[in-house]
């Protein structure tokens, strides 16, 4: 695992977006992974930036989603879909064909993480899986305790997950208790995994991911069993390490 410190979230997100830029250039239909959450939000606006000063082309570009909310209406802003079209897709100029996820509104949801787990494997893997960290260590909705071999399921939220997300919803009621995720077995199937985590609130759960055991306790920590995972944490992050 190769651990990046850099100084601030935009130093981080400008790297990151470099690397996927350099995929996009190498292999321009390339699947990008996407996390939402609000870490991220650095990578995607450098990412977009390059594509708008034709840095990189990446009209190929294919996008997937890592997770998502269960029972949310099509079309709420808070879906994960939404974010990601919000976010990710509309910004690099992409449609919503060249765009996957999880159906968070499928009545059989067992069969939708079924068939996503296969959409995945059939659209020829992952290149590069954008992640970031709970503040319990968690990867996509991969709470504590999570399966390190686990593939795409239901997954219940935590108490802290709800409460660290209910500022995204209206009230904290409203933040879903069932949740849709790649499993870890799942993510680790990606070519190259790149974490990001920035702010002082996340310094426990990226000391315990890169120098603590590899355990069920902390999912991130599973990232030190693939070959290929890029940690870049900001000094407030790294400030445990
Ligand atoms: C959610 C997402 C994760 C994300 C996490 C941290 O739980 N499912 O993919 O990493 O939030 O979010 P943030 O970056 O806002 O702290």
């Amino acid at each position: 695992m190769e651990v990046v410190i850099v100084p601030d979230a935009a130093a981080g997100g400008e790297l990151i977006a470099e690397a996927i830029a350099t995929l996009m250039r190498r292999k321009p239909d390339a699947l990008l992974g996407v996390a939402t959450g609000s870490t991220p939000l650095p990578v995607y606006e450098a990412l977009s930036a390059k594509v708008r000063a034709c840095v990189v082309d990446a009209s190929r570009a294919r996008i997937c989603q890592l997770d998502e909310y269960v029972g949310l209406p099509a079309g709420h802003p808070e879906s994960y879909r939404s974010v990601v079209l919000r976010e990710v897709v509309e910004p690099l100029g992409l449609d919503e064909g060249s765009f996957m996820g999880p159906d968070g509104t499928a009545e059989d949801v067992q069969a939708a993480c079924e068939a996503y787990d296969k959409a995945l494997s059939e659209a020829g893997g992952v290149d590069l899986q954008l992640l970031g960290i709970g503040t319990d260590g968690h990867i996509g909705f991969n709470e504590p305790c999570s399966s390190l071999a686990s593939r795409t399921r239901i997954k219940t939220l935590t108490r802290q997950t709800r409460e660290d997300n209910a500022r995204f919803f209206d009230s904290p009621e409203e933040v879903p208790h069932h949740v849709i995720t790649q499993g870890i077995g799942t993510i680790l199937e990606a070519r190259h995994l790149v974490l990001l985590a920035t702010g002082e609130g996340k310094a426990d759960a990226v000391a315990h991911a890169v120098e603590g055991p590899v355990a069920a306790l902390v999912p991130a920590s599973a990232l030190q069993l693939h070959p290929h995972a890029t940690v870049v944490v900001d000094e407030a992050a790294a400030s445990k390490l």
